[in-house]
């Protein structure tokens, strides 16, 4: 089985067959505004599948922190996985009623069954989603810390934004009410092949 560098880009343009990755710097209105720096942190490997196009991709999550992003590239799209902290987790319900769509309601990226909750995971800390925006198709920017910042409101409890057109999703992936954007962000299949591994299309139903 062969090993890839943990530090696949999020960032490098790629096109699929759903919508066009695009860079996020690329995007009007990125503007140069920084992100809270999260580092890739581990390793992933495609699983024996993986030689096939479009197959399951087999993550080991053991060394992502708390607050931390790993970004990991399947079908040619960037998914993410992060592991929130206590606080990023409570601060979900209070923040549910600015939600557009806060119970999965929507069917164009319709969120698995074992996602359909709160934190929109199978785990409460462990986020999983495809980073692509549901509007047109740019990779949204990591917004974790909290408070006023730019582009962002006061009561900012993180999650991330889409320079390109303004969206803002919370640590769920959710999309905020009035944006551009449609949906929250895509829940792909996946399961826990262990405690600490992934696997990253594929799910039980599969
Ligand atoms: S592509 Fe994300 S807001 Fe337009």
């Amino acid at each position: 089985m062969s090993q890839v560098p943990a530090n696949q880009k999020a960032d490098s343009p790629v096109d699929n067959s759903k919508r066009t990755w695009l860079i996020a710097t690329g995007c009007a209105g990125a503007g140069g505004v920084a992100a809270v720096a999260v580092p890739f942190v581990s390793t992933f490997k495609p699983s024996e599948r993986a030689l096939a196009a479009g197959a399951a991709v087999e993550v080991d999550i053991s060394a992502i922190k708390p607050g931390e992003k790993l970004t990991v590239e399947w079908r040619g799209k960037p998914v993410w996985i992060v592991r929130r902290t206590p606080e990023q987790l409570a601060a979900l319900e209070k923040i549910t009623p600015q939600m557009a769509d806060p119970d999965n309601k929507r069917t164009a990226y319709p969120t698995p069954g074992y996602a359909k909750n709160l934190h929109r995971s199978i785990k409460p800390e462990i986020f999983v989603a495809v980073g692509i925006c549901s509007h047109l198709g740019c990779s949204p920017t990591d917004k974790f810390q909290t408070g006023a910042q730019p582009s962002l409101p006061d009561d900012w409890a993180g999650g991330f934004l889409c320079p390109c057109h303004g969206s803002t999703f919370d640590m769920a992936g959710r999309v905020f009410k009035n944006k551009p954007a449609p949906d929250n962000l895509e829940v792909p299949p996946h399961m826990y092949i262990s405690d600490t591994v992934l696997l990253i299309g594929e799910d039980k139903k599969a």
